[in-house]
């Protein structure tokens, strides 16, 4: 919640709502570090080791998200333990609504895998402008998009939970936190010029998937992406309307559901 200046800010992050409607039987699996509770897919579709994997886990998540940080020119996350036991717990309360913690956060539900997640998110880049002058800065559509490929971030952690209908929330919930976090708002769009940038021509080429995903036991990868310099604030994400107040700055979340229907889901 530190910033620098006291220029009120709006920040977000953007939920994303997925209808899934498997069929499921209750199971339980402790892993090393967290518990996850989740109901298995039937038999028909076995839960994919993306998730029940702790390290195909984080392995998915951060092959993906730097696989867009890549093709827009900003260095490779880590993975962050603290924030993957926040994310891991709040995904265990199936509610799904943003946690209004310190962090970035996305929040998907119903994808049998974490690419299918992490791809959701990050194509939403379709719909964003990149113009340097004018970009379209924060919108529903697009929120978990520039959270994905925000320079300033350095590190992100996802728990989940299969909700099995828990609150309405069918399929697995999955919960990602992002640290500093980004879609930091206001200033006529300045940090989001300052932190998110256009595909790289060369798209993919030179991607490499040992050092993105190097963080995923423990390592911090290197810069292996560059980009222009670096935003230093940091900020906080939120969601639904209210406004925060500290000594040093104010703060205004706006709300934000971006409806998403696919995978053939109602
Ligand atoms: C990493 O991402 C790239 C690009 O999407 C993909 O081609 C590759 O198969 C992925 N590898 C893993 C281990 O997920
Ligand atoms: C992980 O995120 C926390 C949460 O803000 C941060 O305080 C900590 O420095 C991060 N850990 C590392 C190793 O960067
Ligand atoms: C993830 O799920 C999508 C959509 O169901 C599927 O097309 C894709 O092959 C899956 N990827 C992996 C790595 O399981």
């Amino acid at each position: 919640m530190r910033l620098s200046h006291s220029a009120p800010v709006i920040l977000a992050t953007a939920l994303l709502f997925i209808h899934a409607h498997a069929q499921v039987t209750q199971t339980e699996v402790v892993a090393t570090t967290v518990t996850h509770y989740y109901t298995a897919p039937a038999p028909t579709v076995p839960l994919s080791s993306q998730y029940s994997d702790d390290l195909d886990f984080r392995t998915s998540i951060l092959n993906s998200t730097n696989f867009y940080r890549y093709e827009h020119s900003v260095p490779f996350l880590y993975w962050n333990t603290t924030l993957a036991a926040y994310a891991q717990e709040y995904s265990s309360k199936c509610d799904w609504q943003h946690s209004h913690g310190a962090y970035g956060e996305n929040l998907a539900r119903g994808y049998t895998n974490v690419t299918a997640a992490v791809e959701a998110w990050g194509d939403e880049r379709k719909d964003y402008d990149f113009s340097t002058t004018n970009p379209t800065g924060f919108t529903e559509p697009t929120g978990h998009f520039t959270q994905l490929v925000w320079l300033s971030t350095q590190s992100t952690g996802c728990g989940w939970t299969d909700c099995d209908g828990q609150n309405g929330l069918d399929g697995i919930y999955l919960v990602c936190e992002y640290w500093p976090p980004g879609n930091l708002i206001g200033q006529n769009n300045y940090w989001f010029k300052q932190n998110v940038f256009p595909e790289r021509p060369a798209g993919d080429d030179g991607f490499n998937e040992l050092e993105a995903t190097r963080g995923a036991t423990g390592g911090v990868p290197s810069a292996t992406a560059s980009a222009s310099p670096t935003a230093s604030g940091t900020s906080m994400a939120s969601a639904n309307v209210e406004v925060r107040r500290s000594n040093l700055w104010a703060a205004l979340g706006v709300t934000v559901a971006a409806l998403l229907f696919g995978l053939g889901m109602s």
